[in-house]
């Protein structure tokens, strides 16, 4: 006990010098941001093809043309047959070899540790996990073994912990200077596929009893907040607070999904908290998501959805964020339904191109998000055909959003903690949107001109001091009203593009003429993302 005490004093955050201080969350102002060297970093990322990493030699191309892309961080998969191939006996070769590389190109790494589960299923474990059922039980269908391990393994959280933490102990002593390794995804897409719940011995001994006191203490805590969903199905049974778990939610495929919600996240919040115990970055899980209607089962049952967040946040503090793999329609309401005061938003996999390049700026100027990262960023570079959501067409959008972000990227982090910045995604269904920033209220359109009309429109706007306003994006159009009907109107006095280099703003051409209506509105045309200074002035 004494010697973690001493290990986790000498590794924290507060008493090392910026450069050196580990990568960790920090609640600045309004907004919880990863901090890196001492400053807010916001994650421009991708995540690779699953098995991408598993391979030096394969790798190798790929960081150079990651790193062009704009990306400064990169979700690298790691699964543990390949750490832990034999039991006992750790290789962290690959880690070492990974870290080597992602340097040469300046990028940072969120490892994705595929261990016990992904999708749901058990395909990553160590072999010597896999064959030994009696160590290592499955989950049971109908009397049959299942590919998916049963949480309800103590000897699968001992050696699943094991190895995650001796991959942190190994992380810590040779990520020491560069601070390469910036976060660790635990698990991947857990939850029970294809049964809303495990019907092994174990799992049924318990579902017949009580719900644990830890989770029944946690729902009353937070009774006023808890998730809408969760919180009518309780209160429709009752709002008990003991009583078995069909007693207490009732009797319903989402009452299984709760109970393994509680197990799943038990499980997933030990073993972050054994890697944390080594090494404290910041950890997360993330969800498969599942819509309204959607049985669970056929989705993972119990993964870390919307509906049981708060099961999971009841579960331990292993964890710092739960995270949406947001492929879905209706991006904006998902980020809301993750970004909780007790949830940054993360979003460790989502679709990537011009879709991507819109969204982005949707979840890091509305959501606060700390990073953004399309799946499959690696396809096509390898001469491969491209497939499915992973984009390589509008790889150019994704990279132009990047580049502006990354430009915005010390004035979006104090934006953010002031609560000085909105983003926004426009489309011919959703053709604008107001925002209210200290008694103006700032009026965003899609964009027409001359009668033609932007089909979609994504960007940010952010208030820099009273009158000045930064925007970046494409697509949409800007006004200013005040709220009071009685203050002075207000009007442009000018419009400048530019960029930053290094921080510091480098003007371009003063635009008050037929790209602005001859400075009556201010425009972001489709053809290009621009950032832009605009300046207003009061007359009455
Ligand atoms: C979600 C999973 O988490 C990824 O590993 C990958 O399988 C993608 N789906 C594929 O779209």
């Amino acid at each position: 006990m004494r010697r973690f005490l001493v290990c986790a004093l000498l590794l924290s955050p507060a008493i090392l010098p910026a450069q050196q201080a580990i990568p960790h969350l920090e609640q600045r102002g309004q907004a919880t941001q990863m901090i890196v060297d001492g400053k807010p970093f916001l994650m421009l990322s991708g995540e690779l093809h699953n098995s991408s990493s598993s391979s030096l030699a394969y790798m190798e191309p790929e960081w150079k043309q990651l790193a062009g892309m704009g990306l400064n961080t990169v979700v690298t998969p790691l699964s543990w047959e390949l750490i832990e191939p034999t039991e006992g006996k750790f290789d962290f070769s690959l880690v070492d070899g990974l870290l080597a590389q992602a340097r040469e190109q300046h990028l940072k790494i969120v490892f994705l540790w595929l261990a016990a589960w992904k999708n749901g299923m058990s395909g990553y474990p160590p072999v010597w996990v896999k064959e030994n059922l009696q160590r290592f039980p499955r989950v049971m269908e109908h009397g049959q073994p299942q590919p998916i391990l049963s949480t309800f393994s103590p000897a699968l959280l001992e050696a699943d912990s094991r190895a995650f933490k001796a991959l942190l102990e190994h992380i810590r002593s040779v990520d020491t200077q560069d601070r390469t390794v910036l976060m660790m995804q635990v698990e991947n897409e857990v939850g029970v596929l294809g049964a809303s719940r495990d019907h092994s011995a174990a799992a049924d001994a318990a579902f017949a009893g009580p719900v644990p006191a830890e989770l029944m203490r946690s729902l009353e805590q937070h009774h006023a907040t808890l998730n809408e969903e969760l919180r009518t199905l309780w209160e429709k049974n009752g709002a008990k607070t003991h009583g078995t778990w069909t007693e207490v939610f009732g009797d319903s495929a989402r009452t299984d999904a709760i109970f393994m919600a509680w197990h799943y996240a038990k499980y997933v919040q030990a073993v972050a908290a054994a890697g944390k115990s080594a090494y404290p970055l910041p950890m997360y899980a993330n969800a498969w998501l599942a819509g309204e209607d959607t049985p669970p089962g056929d989705y993972p049952s119990g993964g870390p959805q919307p509906r049981v967040l708060d099961v999971w946040k009841a579960a331990g503090n292993g964890l710092d964020i739960l995270a949406p793999d947001l492929y879905a329609a209706g991006f904006e309401d998902w980020c809301r339904r993750y970004h909780r005061p007790d949830n940054p938003l993360w979003i460790p996999e989502t679709n990537g191109g011009s879709v991507g390049a819109a969204n982005v700026f949707y979840a890091v100027g509305e959501q606060a998000a700390l990073g953004f990262s399309p799946f499959g960023i690696d396809a096509g570079m390898h001469g491969e055909a491209d497939a499915g959501n992973t984009l390589a067409n509008g790889r150019a959008d994704l990279h132009a959003s990047y580049t502006a972000l990354a430009e915005l990227e010390p004035l979006l982090a104090a934006a953010q903690g002031a609560g000085n910045v909105h983003g926004f995604l426009l489309s011919q269904s959703h053709p604008t949107v107001d925002f209210v920033m200290h008694g103006v209220t700032v009026h965003v359109t899609l964009d027409e001109i001359f009668g033609q009309h932007a089909m979609s429109g994504f960007g940010l706007i952010m208030e820099e001091s009273p009158n000045h306003y930064l925007g970046a994006g494409k697509g949409f159009r800007v006004s200013f009203t005040p709220r009071d009907d009685k203050a002075p109107q207000l009007g442009i006095a000018s419009i400048d593009e530019g960029r930053f280099e290094n921080g510091s703003w480098v003007p371009g051409r003063r635009l008050n003429g037929d790209e602005n209506d001859q400075g009556n509105g201010w425009r972001f045309d489709s053809r290009e993302l621009r950032i832009e200074r605009a300046v207003l002035y009061s007359f009455q």
